[in-house]
């Protein structure tokens, strides 16, 4: 079976190109590289020791992607491409909306016209809001604060109606809490150009003396110890849940939490990371940041009935890979 991972050499899109590899599929990868690098190609290659179609282009581009659905038969699409940065997304919101949005479209019209059936597609927990916790795939979605949370949402909607129409075509939507860690073998994991965003891998920056200190956002929320909460999951374990959405993929659409189901909070992931590698991350703490909610976790009951998969990884694991990735970034 050959799937077309669209976004394959960025951070998620490579772990899932490991895992679909090792499960037996053949996976074709178009990236236009825009916040990866094609190493990673080859660092898929080195760990799964099988080989991977790449093409940089963008998904946006019609001609280019109607080549990739020329060449080859395609089996269903995994598609990850997309900018994902919250803030950069509040400043460029045309550009944000046009990938995001463009980019899912772009496919739905060559699936229509080259009889692809199967879609996965990577959304996010933030198309919740504010909500009640834990998050279940059944609850009325609230609004999100930013553009970048919106194209999810509206992706949301845009596959589900394409789908409504067609009863043919199978749509699975997986809603991501937090991802980090990396793969075991130290070859592929994340690594954002500049100052990262996110709370991992500013820690890793930290630990390796790149940046100062962390700055943790807030220690007045009402949650264990007043800093943010959430749903930290390992990274080979959220790629082994898009082969189990593969697999078990049917007519429809269907949504799954793909989350561990436990919160851990900034400061209790900073003392993990310390204790898992005997390392000090020196941290301060400022300001809450503009739009974060206080806490986030999943309801992961869903996919573990449905798909048969549930997260195995625990914090300190998540925190030993994602160390000993950061350690051999050049
Ligand atoms: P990433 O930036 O590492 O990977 C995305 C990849 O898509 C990159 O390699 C980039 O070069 C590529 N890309 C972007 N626009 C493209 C285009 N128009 N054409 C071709 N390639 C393009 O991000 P990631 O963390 O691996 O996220 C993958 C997907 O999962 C994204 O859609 C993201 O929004 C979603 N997601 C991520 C998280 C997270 O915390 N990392 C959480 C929820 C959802
Ligand atoms: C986690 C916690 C921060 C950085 C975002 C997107 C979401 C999804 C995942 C993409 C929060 C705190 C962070 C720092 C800190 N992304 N923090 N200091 O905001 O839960 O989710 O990434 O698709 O859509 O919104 O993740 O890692 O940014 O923050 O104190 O330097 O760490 O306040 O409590 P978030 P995050």
């Amino acid at each position: 079976m050959n799937i077309l991972v669209t976004g394959g050499a960025g951070f998620i899109g490579s772990h899932t190109c490991v895992a679909l590899l090792e499960a037996g599929y053949e996976v074709i990868v178009v990236d236009n590289l825009c916040n990866s690098k094609v190493d990673t190609i080859d660092k898929i290659k080195k760990i799964t020791n099988k080989e991977v179609v790449f093409y940089n282009i963008d998904v946006t581009e019609e001609k280019d992607l109607d080549s990739v659905f020329s060449t080859h038969i395609i089996d269903g699409i995994i598609h990850f491409a997309g900018l994902k940065a919250v803030g950069e997304s509040v400043e460029k919101p045309l550009e944000y909306y046009y990938n995001n949005l463009v980019s899912t479209m772009m496919l739905c019209k060559l699936c229509k016209k080259y009889n692809v059936k199967k879609f996965v597609f990577s959304s996010s927990a933030t198309v919740y809001g504010d909500n009640e916790i834990p998050f279940r795939e059944d609850m009325k979605l609230l609004s999100t604060t930013n553009p970048y949370g919106e194209t999810k949402a509206m992706s949301e909607r845009i596959l589900t109606d394409i789908a409504k129409a067609d009863s043919s075509l199978c749509v699975t939507l997986l809603r991501y809490f937090n991802p980090i860690g990396a793969h075991e073998s130290g070859l592929i994991g994340e690594d954002p150009k500049g100052i990262p965003n996110n709370l991992m891998p500013y820690i890793t920056k930290v630990a390796k003396g790149e940046l100062d200190k962390l700055c943790i956002f807030g220690n007045d929320y009402p949650t264990i110890d007043g800093t943010g909460v959430r749903d930290y999951i390992h990274v080979v374990d959220l790629a082994e849940g898009h082969v189990a959405a593969f697999k078990n993929i049917t007519p429809g659409v269907h949504v799954y939490n793909l989350g561990t189901g436990k919160g851990t909070s900034v400061l209790q992931l900073v003392k993990a990371f310390e204790e898992a590698n005997k390392i000090k991350v020196p941290y301060e703490i400022v300001d809450r940041r503009p739009g974060d909610i206080a806490e986030c976790y999943a309801d992961v009951s869903k996919a573990e009935k449905e798909l048969g998969w549930i997260a195995k990884k625990g914090i300190i694991e998540m925190c030993k890979d994602a160390w000993n990735f950061e350690k051999n970034i050049k």
